[in-house]
């Protein structure tokens, strides 16, 4: 029988939690533990080589933040913060319920419960670590397709939840956030979702906002190169990754990756004017079953010479599968891994139009081997651009996983 831990396990949490954590514990601890369904107890570890949610499964819910030192917080409140910040993702994703929560997740499991934490550009000033900022967090290059909005862009601290419940997930968030304490201020906050793993006969993969299937020419973890184009090197890493510029080392980084993050708003009143075919012809593929246009199914690989009877290209010179291929960008690569979302409606002097789009996420050991050549090329007129506004924009550097007993970040801020 499958039972959540948040009456049991998560009563002995509670005790430690002062003097109105126990009264509530008392409450808890005669609770029965609530009876799961597998999703609900699935649990994701949190301790490991690399920071759980970047190879982990799509979850059905996402929350992203973003977080600024408070002012006058230095090294050790960041040293405390990660570490107060790595109880807690640790004990919620073992499904133990915070002493401090407000009750959201309560009867829940773990559900598939990751935290990822990732560090800006400007952490490094903030906690006087100039010296050991990677050679990967130098600024974006600026895109002609920009519209981006600097109040929800950037962030000193980021933060990826994502759990297979939407109340864990909305649990989670609350309770780091609050345990955020004086240490740091929340700057932006975004949330997503995705399909609903078992909603579907067998795994599949996501579709976006706009309808296609997305994620399918991924990189995989299976792929003997995957490691070498998503975590950094422990050592001998390109300068970007594993180095600082001006030449030190962010051997602290090794097991890492980069997180790049994009708000990115679809037009879909003018995408949904669009037909069925030139959908097609943007994206390259079908929007039924993700084939690519040069034949075959979902996984059949993309022929780019495929020519049509009249002689034209099966797969368009614009067509953003081929814009955005590893063979177009000098063997570019990202890993992709992101939430949609919608966010209401915006108005605009046409009326209404929906705030919603992608959250992209792209994990690469380089961004200038994966995110940077990509954009710059689909910047430069791939079919699907003139669809989207890039809005917000982030570049983080992500800390490998935790060992037992560490937590994240630990190698650079002890
Ligand atoms: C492939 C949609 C933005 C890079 C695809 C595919 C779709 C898609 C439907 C084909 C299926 C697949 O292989 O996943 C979108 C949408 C976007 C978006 C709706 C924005 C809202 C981006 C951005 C980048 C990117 C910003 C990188 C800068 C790629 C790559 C592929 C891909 C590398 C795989 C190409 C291949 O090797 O076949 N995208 N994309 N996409 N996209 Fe995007």
């Amino acid at each position: 029988r499958l039972v959540g831990t948040a009456g049991a396990a998560g009563a002995a949490g509670l005790l430690a939690g002062g003097a109105s954590g126990a009264v509530a514990a008392e409450a808890l601890r005669d609770e029965a533990p609530t009876p799961l369904t597998s999703i609900g107890a699935n649990g994701v570890p949190f301790h490991g080589r690399h920071q759980a949610g970047i190879t982990t499964p799509l979850q059905a819910a996402g929350h992203f933040a973003a977080f600024d030192l408070a002012p006058g917080a230095g090294r050790a409140q960041a040293a405390a913060l990660l570490k107060r910040w790595s109880d807690t993702a640790r004990e919620l994703s073992e499904g133990r319920a915070a002493a401090d929560a407000t009750g959201s997740a309560r009867d829940a499991g773990p559900a598939g419960l990751t935290v990822t934490f990732g560090f800006g550009r400007t952490f490094f000033d903030r906690t006087g670590l100039a010296d050991r900022r990677p050679a990967g967090l130098e600024p974006l290059p600026a895109f002609s397709a920009d519209a981006l909005d600097a109040r929800r862009s950037d962030g000193d601290l980021w933060l990826q939840i994502g759990a297979d419940d939407a109340l864990v997930a909305f649990g989670a968030l609350r309770t780091l956030q609050r345990r955020a304490g004086d240490a740091a201020v929340l700057r932006w906050q975004m949330s997503g979702f995705n399909r609903t793993p078992g909603a579907t006969d067998r795994p599949r993969s996501a579709r976006n906002l706009m309808g296609q299937v997305d994620g399918t020419n991924n990189p995989k973890p299976e792929d003997p190169d995957f490691a070498g184009h998503v975590f950094v090197p422990a050592s001998g890493g390109t300068p970007a990754s594993g180095a600082v510029a001006g030449g030190g080392s962010a051997e602290w980084l090794a097991g890492g990756s980069y997180a790049v993050f994009r708000r990115i708003r679809m037009l879909l009143d003018t995408w949904d004017h669009v037909s069925l075919e030139r959908q097609e012809r943007v994206i390259g593929r079908r929007k039924s079953d993700g084939a690519p246009l040069s034949g075959g199914e979902e996984t059949t690989p993309v022929d780019m010479n495929k020519q049509l009877p009249d002689g034209s290209l099966a797969i368009p010179g614009d067509a953003h599968v081929r814009v955005a291929a590893p063979e177009s960008n000098g063997g570019a690569t990202m890993l992709r891994r992101s939430f949609s979302y919608h966010d209401g409606y915006l108005d605009t002097r046409d009326g209404p139009v929906p705030d919603a789009g992608l959250l992209f996420v792209a994990w690469q050991a380089d961004p200038l081997k994966g995110f940077v050549p990509v954009q710059r090329k689909l910047d430069r007129g791939d079919g699907l651009s003139r669809f989207l506004r890039h809005e917000s924009s982030g570049l983080f550097a992500v800390p490998g996983g935790a060992a037992a007993g560490e937590y994240v970040g630990q190698r650079l801020l002890e």
